[in-house]
């Protein structure tokens, strides 16, 4: 079923609103979980159509998962297949990441080429360049990638196993940081992982792992040290909360010039985005409680430049809302997207809206306008989605958003949440092709 939103305008948002469980946590643990092969519970679970689709793949796989007010109990002891399908990979890109648990656990993986979003070509390279220096032959054949481990003489147990070796990566990608980490467990010896990702994510990951058993020391650095173990074992583990959501709900407060509590949030891990918002003028404060942002009243938003970077630096993941926040500051502001080539897909929406965008190669140069307009627009990817939402929040009269399947990929519930701060958002089914 397609659905669309239908926003109405309202004034400043207000109140108080709990941040979820990590999406980009998440589906890496939820992946990790394989090589355990045992029953694990993780807490704080999204509900999201992403977290479904990463269960629907592991399903597929032979594993068993039940899903209750938030907790995840997943049982990967009766996975009997090595081959992740396109059916579901091609839903998801983080469902790649099964690759590396399942070559440590299985001494092979047949992974269908990756979804996901449609931000740029997103190549999987680093990943198999990891697992190749780890000793796994690497085949692309019809759309999948087939990685096998080398044989081990006279070893019933084990016959294939991979070995640790040192990995550098050319750049710090997430997606590769994890799925070497995790191919690298059960790998001979140790294996050090150099200039990889540090995102609060990727330590998720590892203290999941550590307390399944797992020998990582590192991870939040740029190098990581993995010492190989025999097995893993059962663990209960709590996803850390959503730094990207914490932000979308940070610009909501400033684009509607209202005053939200955000709760369960770690401002540690939202400190760009909180800079970035205090240079624009918008208050913050943080509480015992959680974060409080607010815009003060007759404080001007104030245009700030931004450049997408890898942790620490601006998420990529909030760029399109700080372009809608920036759409209606007052002067120019300078993206510049370096993480992701062609992840200006909001552009165009947002100036059907109103908004004075031109984009410059790798930069948008945004002219704040005093007003955006209702329109009809679509969501083209997930943060885009979230980017048109805010902008509606601030629109004069009604927007029409379509292709919020994309939305409901990575927030859970995100009309619904900022109804109860005073919006106005009603979800309907969409006329085919809407
Ligand atoms: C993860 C996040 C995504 C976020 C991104 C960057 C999840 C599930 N998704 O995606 O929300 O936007 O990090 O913070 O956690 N690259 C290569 N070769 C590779 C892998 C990546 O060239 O083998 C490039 C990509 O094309 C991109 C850059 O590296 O330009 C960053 O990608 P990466 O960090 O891997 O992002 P993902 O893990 O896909």
């Amino acid at each position: 079923m397609t659905e669309k939103f239908i926003v109405q305008p309202t004034g400043p948002l207000r109140g108080s609103i709990e941040i979820g469980g990590s999406k980009n946590a998440v589906l890496p643990v939820l992946a990790a979980a394989i090589l355990t092969g045992q029953n694990c519970t993780v807490q704080n679970v999204p509900s999201l159509s992403d977290v479904e689709y990463m269960r629907c793949l592991l399903e597929s796989l032979g594993a068993k998962s039940i899903l209750h007010d938030g907790t995840l109990t997943v049982d990967t002891a009766a996975i009997n297949s090595c081959e992740a399908a396109y059916e579901w990979v091609g839903k998801l890109r983080a469902s790649f990441l099964v690759m590396g648990p399942l070559l440590a656990r299985f001494g092979r993986a047949k992974v269908s080429l990756p979804g996901g979003c449609a931000i740029g070509s997103r190549p999987i390279d680093l990943h198999l360049k990891g697992m190749a220096a780890l000793g796994a032959e690497v085949d692309h054949s019809h759309g999948y990638v087939t990685v096998t481990a080398p044989k081990r003489a006279g070893n019933a147990v084990a016959a294939r196993k991979l070995t640790g070796a040192e990995v550098y990566l050319d750049f710090p990608s997430v997606g590769a940081t994890e799925n070497i980490m995790m191919a690298a467990v059960f790998a001979e010896g140790q294996t050090v992982l150099e200039n990889c990702a540090v995102e609060p994510e990727i330590v998720d990951l590892a203290n999941f792992l550590n307390s399944a058993g797992a020998e990582i020391r590192g991870a939040g650095t740029d190098t990581i040290k993995i010492n190989g173990v025999q097995e893993l074992k059962s663990t209960h583990h709590s996803v850390i909360p959503d730094r990207i959501e914490a932000g979308t709900f940070m610009v909501a407060a400033a684009i509607t010039r209202g005053d939200i509590l955000l709760t369960n949030v770690m401002a540690d891990h939202v400190k760009p985005v909180i800079a970035k918002l205090k240079e624009a003028q918008i208050s913050m404060e943080e509480l015992d409680t959680g974060v409080r942002v607010w815009h003060e009243p007759g404080q001007d938003i104030i245009a700030a430049d931004i450049k997408t970077l890898p942790y620490p630096g601006f998420p990529t993941d909030m760029q399109a809302q700080f372009m809608a926040l920036m759409s209606v500051a007052k002067g120019t502001s300078i993206i510049t997207e370096t993480v992701f080539e062609n992840r200006f897909m909001q552009v165009g929406e947002l100036k059907r809206m109103g908004a004075d965008i031109k984009i410059e190669s790798r930069s948008a140069v945004t002219e704040g306008v005093p007003q955006l307009a209702g329109a009809q627009v679509a969501a083209s990817d997930l943060r885009a989605g979230a980017a048109l939402t805010l902008a509606a929040l601030r629109a004069e009269d009604i927007t029409e958003i379509s292709g919020i399947h994309h939305i409901d990929r990575g927030y859970c519930r995100l009309d619904e949440k900022l109804n109860t701060l005073g919006a106005n958002i009603r979800r309907e089914e969409c006329d085919v092709g809407g």
